[in-house]
């Protein structure tokens, strides 16, 4: 699909469908609608004075018009405007992708929603639409024999009159693209079924993002041997019980110049049954999401070479996993990690942290400026925070700022969990270092303090996507059921500054 965007009049342009927008409880059109209903005569001021249409939130009209060019024009609420943000407008977009979808489509033209009455920038405008479009159209259907062919949505034009909305517009857009893509690229991969998604599959995938990158992204890959010489129990010991081989990979882009140096980590089991403490039926459901924050890696990597940040950055993760058998992890077991640190293993479920001792602490060797990890780490934060927030913890507030910052500028909830000093004992063992368990309650926050043990002094900040990397069910215009690609977009956003 190719989206963009050029000045001209909307009343002019030949289309499968128009798309018009209008706030919450103003009786009239504004701006560009309002130049398209002069053109069809007051129509849309007309029905939606009759119909009664109040401009909610998604609420919809669609046109068979006379007078234009265009053979459906779709009048979409953009709510109330004291509620306006750049998230309704990432909605407004992706919404008319869903209508052009419905309607079999091929080409839609829009108004730049929200530059003109809604006061946004126009080039903020033009990428939140571009991630709403890309998104929106984003569909898992590779294992579907009944491929839906009738839809291909060709062309997402924007027109706007004002020179200066097109230009910034413009390179707003193309910002827009970059984030989709990547997020996109990360849903692929947390779609795909385990047995299609084995650790060495997730490695292939990094393998082909730095292969295309021409060079500016290297990659190292410890296979088992290579983990064992780095000592790295904790990987090695989650995937014990499994019959896939276990890696690690590290990627590395460095840019001549750079300034900083910045690490990200992900949790990457690439099914996770429990192991031994074998996970209930129904909570394992969803289990291949367990990749999510390696996936987030992957894709965040494959804008880089779009991007081209000034900043050296290095994206860490784990690829194994976690199966009962006869060779598996057993609890009581004490496992060493790169660390030098034992970890008393109480419950096999809680094996994305034993992975994450390593990779994080190999990340903090790098000596970056910060650490970032995304993790699909607890069941308890989705207790606390739902399907749709993430959780936040840092041991340094003003990191957990910029994290919690760039999240709402790239449209993606955290919020901010403690890291509570005062329930370390929770994790302390008689027999080695530590746990893997804490007590009864507070999961998320022991699940952080644990980790806290293996990154030593560098600023790092932990985010726990359990909830909202996986979608059970329609959570959004854009966001359907699978691999939502969270934390691509917050990633890049912190990588753009
Ligand atoms: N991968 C799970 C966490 C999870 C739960 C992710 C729901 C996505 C959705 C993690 O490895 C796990 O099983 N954690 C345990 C820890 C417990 C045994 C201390 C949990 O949350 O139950
Ligand atoms: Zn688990
Ligand atoms: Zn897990």
């Amino acid at each position: 699909m190719k989206i963009q965007i050029k000045k001209g009049n909307l009343a002019e342009v030949k289309t499968d469908l128009l798309v018009v927008n209008i706030f919450e409880g103003v009786k009239v059109t504004h701006a560009a609608t309002a130049a398209v209903d002069q053109v069809l005569g007051g129509l849309i001021n007309k029905t939606i004075k009759e119909e009664k249409f109040d401009g909610a939130l998604g609420a919809m009209l669609l046109f068979r018009p006379i007078g234009v060019p265009a053979k459906k024009v779709l009048l979409i609420g953009l709510g109330k405007k004291e509620n306006f943000s750049e998230e309704t407008v990432r909605q407004v977009a992706a919404v008319s992708t869903n209508v052009a979808k419905q309607l079999s489509a091929k080409h839609v033209v829009s108004v730049l929603h929200g530059a003109g009455y809604g006061n946004l920038p126009a080039k903020i405008c033009g990428k939140v639409m571009a991630e709403g479009t890309i998104l929106a159209a984003y569909e898992f259907k590779k294992y579907k024999s009944e491929k839906k062919t009738n839809f291909q949505l060709e062309t997402f034009l924007i027109v706007s009159n004002v020179e200066a909305h097109v230009r910034e517009a413009e390179k707003g857009i193309a910002l827009g693209e970059i984030y989709a893509n990547a997020t996109v690229q990360a849903r692929e991969l947390v779609n795909e079924p385990a047995s299609h998604m084995r650790p060495i599959d997730l490695v292939n995938a990094a393998k082909i993002v730095a292969a295309g990158s021409k060079g500016q992204i290297k990659i190292k890959i410890f296979n088992r041997a290579a983990l064992a010489r780095l000592g790295a129990g904790g990987i090695l010991s989650v995937a014990r019980g499994s019959d896939h081989e276990p890696f690690m990979v590290h990627m590395v882009y460095k840019p001549t110049g750079a300034k900083k140096k910045i690490a990200l980590v992900g949790k990457g089991i690439t099914f996770d049954s429990g192991g031994i403490s074998l996970k209930p039926s129904d909570s394992m459901i969803t289990m291949k999401c367990d990749m999510s924050g390696a996936a987030a890696i992957i894709g965040a990597f494959s804008a880089l070479k779009s991007l081209k940040p000034k900043t050296e950055i290095h994206g860490i993760f784990a690829a194994c996993e976690n199966m009962p058998s006869g060779k598996a992890l057993v609890p009581g077991d004490i496992v060493h990690t790169m660390s030098k640190k034992t970890i008393e293993i109480l419950n096999t479920d809680a094996e994305g942290r034993v992975t994450l001792a390593d990779t994080l602490f190999y990340a903090s060797k790098l000596k970056p400026a910060m650490i970032i990890d995304l993790a699909t780490l607890t069941g308890a934060c989705v207790v606390a925070l739902g399907e749709e927030v993430a959780g936040v913890m840092s041991n340094k507030s003003e990191l957990a700022q910029k994290v919690l910052m760039a999240a709402k500028e790239a449209g993606e909830k955290m919020w901010e969990l403690p890291l509570e000093a005062s329930y370390k004992p929770l994790i302390k063992s008689e027999v080695a270092d530590v746990k893997n368990i804490g007590g009864k309650y507070g999961g998320t926050l022991t699940a952080g303090l644990f980790l806290q043990e293996f990154v030593g002094e560098i600023p790092w900040a932990h985010i726990d996507i359990a909830g909202p990397a996986y979608a059970e069910r329609p959570l959004n215009a854009y966001t359907r059921l699978g691999g939502t690609g969270f934390g691509v977009r917050t990633i890049l956003e912190i990588i753009k500054e």
